[in-house]
């Protein structure tokens, strides 16, 4: 194995998953607060109200991350924590919860990795609009600048957005996420702002100096064809379109892809995406966070019966599940090569900068033994394989610098709640008593020496 030097290996995390403490210090509601409390949205009607309540556990956070032997640690920043609005002034209680959670890491000699929004968009902005509202990406770069010059001394990766193509499909699309919208258009709408507020808050940032690094986190997935048709293969081209080129392709060359405008029209209207808009989406970054979590298995879908895996409305295409995959409690198929194939790609079509994984892991059913402890073999056997994809693809060229595995603890997942367990810590969620799983040793032991078991 080869992991260079000064590879980093860390954990992830995201505000709303993780922080509770959300009628407190000031923090103004986001979508997700008014999202969860909507009967019928989350698993079990869980709300990140109270989630691991890591706010009034920091020092204690702080500390399992020291422990772990964490090097880098990604967190997410709440928005309506520092601008309870989503404009105007600064939550000055808000602002110090993250100057506490920076100098912690700080003396422990973790790196920080903040990324600026992970889904939680002030309720304000949304009642005029959220994201299909231009406005919205000009509040998140003057939101970035506020917790730029705050911390930018202190932390030297910066991520903008977390995985726009959820925000955009899963949220004003299929609106199984908050705001929990339906529409294509405003899916459409949604992905050009988002992709616009990073171009902003990347400029915004660049302009007040600094040596930081700048980047945002893309979610991708190759698509691969269920049958070797014709329509399998328009299927799965379609499905790569939307789920990566749509996004990689405006940031790292200027444009949307053709295909795409040909079945988006909306992405060629004047009054969506004005002059300028994509020089300033496509300005330089100066790496790629890339989320890793499965490929998708693509079959046409002519609309007859459910679909198995995820559908693609309006692309006459689902995912389904590759013969013989194991798959995750999520339901996803276990398939490393695909972050391999991901990477190399990115590399050989659409950018040499540097690259990060922001996330990759797994749910499977935890649960604590009678002895208290939380034998995980399958997270351990998860990574190892994934970590192996990663060094193939620095093999092959790809200049990867560091890894942060989803998550440091079990936290909030989403329309899921606390049903799907994703740690490298188990948290007993009546208690809050963190437990690190085997698999915290484990990635202990391959921190250390930068490298992994023999096989
Ligand atoms: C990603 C999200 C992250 C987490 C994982 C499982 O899409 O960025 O917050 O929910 O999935």
């Amino acid at each position: 194995m080869a992991f260079p030097e000064g590879f980093l290996w860390g954990a992830a995390t995201a505000a709303y998953q993780i922080e509770g403490a959300a009628h407190e210090d000031g923090r103004g509601r986001s979508i997700w607060d008014t999202f969860s409390y909507k009967p019928g949205n989350v698993l079990h009607g869980d709300t990140g109200d109270v989630a691991c309540d890591h706010y009034h556990r920091l020092e204690e956070d702080l500390d399992l991350m020291g422990e772990l032997g964490l090097q880098a640690y990604r967190f997410s920043v709440s928005w309506p924590r520092i601008q309870p609005e989503g404009s105007g002034p600064v939550n000055g209680p808000g602002l110090d919860f993250y100057r506490r959670l920076v100098a912690g890491l700080r003396d422990r000699s973790i790196t920080p990795a903040l990324t600026l929004y992970h889904w939680d968009l002030p309720q304000r902005l949304e009642d005029g609009g959220g994201w299909t509202s231009r406005d919205t990406a000009d509040r998140f770069a003057e939101y970035a600048a506020i917790v730029y010059e705050a911390l930018a001394d202190e932390v030297p990766v910066w991520i903008t957005l977390n995985e726009p193509w959820v925000s955009a499909w899963l949220g004003y699309g299929l609106g199984v996420h908050a705001p929990g919208r339906h529409g294509t258009g405003e899916a459409l709408s949604a992905t050009h702002h988002l992709l616009l507020g990073h171009g902003l808050a990347t400029a915004a940032m660049r302009e007040m100096g600094g040596d930081n690094q700048l980047g945002i986190t893309l979610n991708l997935s190759p698509a691969h064809v269920g049958k070797d048709t014709a329509a399998d293969r328009e299927a799965a081209r379609k499905v790569d379109g939307n789920a990566n080129r749509l996004y990689l392709d405006p940031l790292f060359n200027g444009s949307y892809p053709e295909d795409m405008l040909d079945l988006y029209p909306r992405l060629a209207d004047p009054g969506l995406v004005r002059d300028g808009d994509l020089e300033t989406i496509s300005r330089p970054v100066d790496f790629l966070g890339v989320n890793y979590y499965r490929r998708h298995t693509v079959r046409e879908d002519r609309g007859t019966g459910r679909a198995s895996g995820m559908s693609f409305p309006g692309l006459g295409a689902k995912t389904v599940q590759p013969h013989g995959a194991e798959t995750t409690a999520m339901g996803w198929p276990i398939e490393p090569g695909g972050l391999t194939e991901i990477l190399v790609r990115i590399n050989e079509e659409y950018t040499r900068k540097p690259i990060y994984i922001t996330e990759s892991g797994a749910a499977f059913h935890d649960y604590a033994d009678p002895a208290g402890e939380i034998r995980d073999e399958e997270r351990v056997a998860y990574l190892d394989a994934h970590f192996r994809a990663a060094e193939a693809a620095i093999r092959r060229g790809v200049d990867l610098r560091g890894y942060f595995v989803w998550s440091l603890m079990d936290n909030f997942e989403w329309a899921e709640g606390f049903s799907k367990r994703f740690g490298l810590v188990y948290v007993e969620y009546a208690s809050k008593k963190r437990i690190p799983k085997h698999s915290a040793h484990w990635y202990r032991k391959v921190i250390w020496a930068n490298d992994l078991p023999e096989s």
